[in-house]
């Protein structure tokens, strides 16, 4: 249980702060507040912390600590990411990227079309993969960034980032990943995967909101999305955000620590919540590929519901769960990631995210499993 009567099912969405990690950032904002550029103890105390959170980070995805520069959020990394691949190469204006990323590059693609780039968007396949061949096909002479997500945020589907990144460098594009799901749940590793930038968000893996990084390859052409001051040697302006970039480094070392335990616990946990629910609610389906998935994802279609009817339902018995939906000038669109993978609009909108995280428990599933057949029934006699 989450919280004080409160099942919660929505890590992917954001995830609880660990105690450790609220531990390690309290000093910073009692104590040790001073700035980080100062040239007195009071500050390179502090600037000390910060190296040590950015080699922390660095680790988590095997990356050299002067490849880490700190963001907001992953919307940022990500945004941060695009700008510099065409600032830096103004004779290029096309980016390649997917019909099933993050709002923070499907809108930032709908920002950058209205000022003269053009961005392609790849089909998916009806299990959420990508055809290969057709990527390699999309990328033209002037492609300045492939940008395409390592994990789905709705589905929990995994692309094979590696070969991807493999394919642009053979075409000679710049390849961006959003790895902002997979942090913490899978093991990544910059230096086998050579793409040439990869964003990360802290409040995935236990962190607090509001802090992000980007990952760029040493050599990698960038321009700063955020001017200001000379920090993160001088990639994002603007003082760092010391409490919490300590925070995320706390995050990166635990997640370490448990990564590959907790992979298997989760997993595990996922497959007998999403096997009974297949089991023993009728007309229930799956999206997304049954192999290539993050281990605590679960998107399941309850045929003949209203998947916002059932959050709600939900939410009164204590149970946090989401839609991928987007509520359009006044009415419900389906996810555009399920709208991708060729789903049926009434199923699409009949689908909903169970996803897991490090707190939850076998009475967590139990409580779901019990709530859900009478909750679907109650709905389906509705229709
Ligand atoms: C795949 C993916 N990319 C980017 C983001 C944006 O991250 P942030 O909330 O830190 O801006 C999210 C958050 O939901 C996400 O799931």
């Amino acid at each position: 249980m989450a919280g004080d009567n409160i099942y919660y099912f929505d890590n992917n969405a954001t995830t609880r702060i660990a105690e450790e990690v609220i531990e390690s950032m309290m000093p910073f904002f009692t104590d040790l507040w001073g700035n980080a550029s100062a040239a007195y103890r009071f500050g390179t105390d502090v600037s000390r912390s910060i190296r040590y959170a950015r080699a922390k980070v660095a680790e988590l995805v095997a990356a050299e600590p002067e490849e880490i520069i700190f963001t907001s959020c992953g919307t940022e990394s990500n945004n941060a990411a695009w700008q510099g691949a065409l600032f830096t190469q103004p004779g290029k204006k096309h980016i390649l990227t997917t019909a099933v990323e993050h709002s923070a590059n499907m809108k930032f693609g709908d920002h950058l079309k209205k000022r003269g780039y053009e961005v392609t968007s790849l089909p998916v396949e009806s299990d959420g993969s990508i055809d290969l061949h057709l990527l390699e096909k999309s990328i033209r002479p002037d492609t300045a960034l492939v940008s395409i997500m390592w994990a789905n945020n709705e589905t929990g589907v995994v692309l094979p980032i590696e070969e991807i990144a493999a394919i642009a460098r053979s075409r000679g594009a710049l390849f961006h990943t959003d790895a902002v799901q997979v942090a913490g749940k899978m093991n990544i590793d910059v230096r086998l995967t050579r793409v040439d930038y990869l964003s990360l968000s802290a409040h995935k893996l236990h962190a607090p909101k509001g802090i992000g990084c980007l990952f760029v390859r040493k050599g990698a052409p960038f321009t700063p999305y955020v001017v200001g001051g000379g920090q993160e040697r001088g990639c994002r302006g603007g003082t760092e955000n010391v409490p919490y970039i300590v925070g995320f480094g706390r995050a990166a070392e635990l997640a370490m620590a448990s990564i590959t335990e907790e992979n298997t616990r989760v997993r595990d946990l996922r497959d007998r919540m999403e096997n009974t629910i297949l089991d023993t609610i009728p007309r229930t389906s799956r999206n997304g590929a049954r192999a290539s998935r993050l281990p605590n994802t679960s998107n399941l279609a309850f045929h003949g519901v209203e998947a916002e009817a059932l959050l709600l339902m939900l939410d009164r018995a204590g149970i946090c769960a989401a839609t991928g939906s987007a509520c359009k000038t006044g009415s419900i669109e389906p996810s555009h990631v399920l709208t991708a993978m060729g789903l049926r609009s009434d199923l699409a909108k009949a689908s909903m995210r169970l996803s897991l995280g490090i707190y939850n428990t076998h009475e967590d599933v139990d409580f779901l499993l019990e709530k859900l057949p009478e909750i679907i029934s109650k709905l389906r006699d509705e229709e």
